[in-house]
């Protein structure tokens, strides 16, 4: 569905402008890259952001496609937290924890529905993967359900066996474990593929 969405738009502009295909590629190239562009700088999560951010989480977490959030665990992880926001309100967020000397994950990736589609996952996703990289990471993981989205970002799927043992003791402690079914990757942030900003 995704994958056909810009072509809708292409088609709505050739239909609805009446425009010749060539004028409206350039409107639509021109219409996907502002409204990456308009969009504010990602920033560190603040804690007044938590209630905003629990919302969104807890919202797809409801629809079984991400883990719930307590306020606690939040207020607690709040330095891990990076936001974008837009008039007041939380777009999304991301958070990037650190596991060992040379591994994080990177959690917690969600975007308000009504912001998707506009560029804030993966500003988020690349605004983390580059704090990783300051923070000298040479790794980063993530359990998933939308494995396409993070293979854009660079990520490749690995065996959950990889990961170490300190991951699993909190996947214990997870309502779905033993019966979870995300998918894990990995990013190497020193491979050349890898943007981020
Ligand atoms: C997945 C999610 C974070 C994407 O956020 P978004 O702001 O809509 O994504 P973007 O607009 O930055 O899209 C970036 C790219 O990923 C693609 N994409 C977006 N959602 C996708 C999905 N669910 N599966 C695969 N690709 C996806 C977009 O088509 C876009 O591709 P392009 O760069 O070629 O145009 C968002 O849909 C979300 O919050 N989902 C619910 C929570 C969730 O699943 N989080 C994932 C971590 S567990």
């Amino acid at each position: 569905m995704l994958f056909f969405a810009p072509f809708a738009s292409l088609r709505l502009c050739v239909i609805v402008f009446n425009l010749p295909p060539n004028c409206s590629v350039a409107l639509f190239v021109a219409y996907e890259t502002l409204k990456t562009e308009t969009l504010t700088r990602p920033r560190k999560a603040i804690v007044t952001d938590v209630p905003k951010m629990q919302k969104i989480i807890n919202h797809f977490a409801d629809r079984n496609e991400m883990l719930h959030k307590s306020l606690n665990e939040l207020y607690e992880h709040i330095r891990d937290f990076t936001v974008m926001e837009e008039d007041g309100e939380i777009l999304g967020c991301a958070a990037i924890h650190v596991v060992w000397d040379d591994l994080a994950e990177l959690k917690s990736v969600a975007v308000a529905s009504t912001a998707q589609g506009r560029g804030v996952g993966k500003t988020l996703v690349d605004h983390v993967l580059g704090e990783a990289r300051e923070l000298g990471l040479k790794r980063v993981f993530a359990l998933t359900y939308v494995p396409d989205f993070f293979a854009a970002r660079g990520f490749r799927l690995i065996d959950r066996n990889m990961l170490p043992h300190k991951v699993w003791g909190e996947c214990i402690k997870c309502h779905k474990f033993p019966n979870c079914n995300e998918i894990a990757m990995m990013v190497h942030l020193d491979a050349p593929h890898v943007e981020t900003n």
